[in-house]
């Protein structure tokens, strides 16, 4: 057995090309999708506060940004809607004019080539914020399934290329795959929200999409951080029900959840690098306290480390643009 002063790990770390080609974890601007925010308006461009860099857009300023995006080589984006107005059952998100569905064929027209999915859930339009139907207090599971079935419909039959939805209702896949499928829209897959944790690292994207719960919290729907046996339920039961990509969410905080997941079944990984995240590493970067491109890539790689094959980050574009240039 070669043991030291033979043995020396060291060799290999001899400069950049070499560790290039000994590097297990290859991080490409391919496993990149970037968050869009879409509210009404024309011209609009609201900063988010919580978020540096990210905006909320009008629906005019789509066709520019679309093009940015898919320059850097980015191949998808997921929206999320603001819309005008909210209500008890937010139909905001299953109207055939809502903001997710005037904003999806404006992109699809100016970039034909860019990959859109649409969040599917019901907070950002419902006006206690809650991501289901709310009956005395409390989120109703089955109620809700039929108004997700309606909103991941009207968003494909404005063109959307994939659904995500990110209620964490039971039986949703079923629901929205019947529904799709009814539709004529076999075709159309499901990036299913599988384990999706109930998180205070949401806090910043609350603010981008307004859609804080009026009362309560969501732990009767989302995840108890505490729990990873329970993830491989969700993820099991998503793909029984139809999903073809899993997401776990958030990311950071869930490298483990990610790997098990990964281990445990054979579909698409997707990892969610949430806004929380995104958050810290800007506040501290404006601080001059952490080094921000080599912290973010340090971050995304991590999340492929851990096993996830595509990464949904609001640093999308900075990354893209730092692979770049190697
Ligand atoms: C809505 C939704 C949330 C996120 C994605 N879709 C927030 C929530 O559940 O409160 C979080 C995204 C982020 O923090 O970046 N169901
Ligand atoms: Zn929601």
């Amino acid at each position: 057995m070669v043991d030291f002063p033979q043995l020396r790990l060291r060799r290999l770390r001899r400069g950049e090309r070499l560790r290039r080609m000994v590097r297990e974890t290859d991080l490409g601007v391919k496993d990149l999708i970037y968050p869009l925010f879409v509210a009404h308006g024309r011209g609009a461009k609201r900063e988010i506060g919580s978020m540096p860099g990210l905006f909320q857009l009008s629906v005019d300023l789509l066709p520019q940004e679309a093009e940015e995006v898919a320059g850097l080589g980015i191949p998808a984006v997921i929206l999320f809607g603001i819309p005008e107005t909210k209500d008890e059952l937010g139909t905001g998100a299953y109207d055939a004019r809502g903001i997710i569905q005037q904003a999806v064929p404006i992109i699809k027209q100016a970039v034909p080539e860019l990959i859109v999915v649409t969040d599917v859930c019901l907070c950002e339009y419902t006006s206690h914020g809650h991501c289901g139907v709310v009956v005395d207090g409390q989120v109703d599971n089955d109620k809700t399934l039929e108004l997700l079935a309606a909103t991941a419909t009207s968003q494909v039959e404005a063109g959307a290329d994939m659904v995500a939805p990110s209620d964490m209702m039971d039986g949703r896949v079923k629901a929205i795959r019947a529904a799709l499928d009814g539709g004529g829209f076999q075709a159309i897959p499901i990036m299913s929200y599988a384990a999706k944790y109930a998180s205070y690292f949401y806090g910043p994207f609350r603010e981008a999409a307004e859609s804080a719960p009026q009362f309560g919290d969501r732990r009767s729907y989302q995840m108890d951080p505490a729990n990873v046996r329970e993830a491989l339920r969700e993820v099991e039961q998503d793909i029984a029900e139809g999903a073809d990509i899993v997401m776990v969410k958030p990311a950071l905080a869930y490298l483990d959840v990610i790997r098990k997941v990964r281990d445990s079944f054979n579909h698409p990984v997707a990892a969610f690098n949430v806004s929380g995240e995104y958050a810290m590493v800007k506040a501290a970067a404006q601080r001059g306290w952490l080094d921000e491109r080599g912290l973010t890539l340090e971050i995304l790689t991590a999340i492929k480390r851990a096993g996830a094959d595509l990464i949904i980050s609001y640093h999308a574009k900075e990354a893209a643009r730092w692979l770049a240039d190697g």
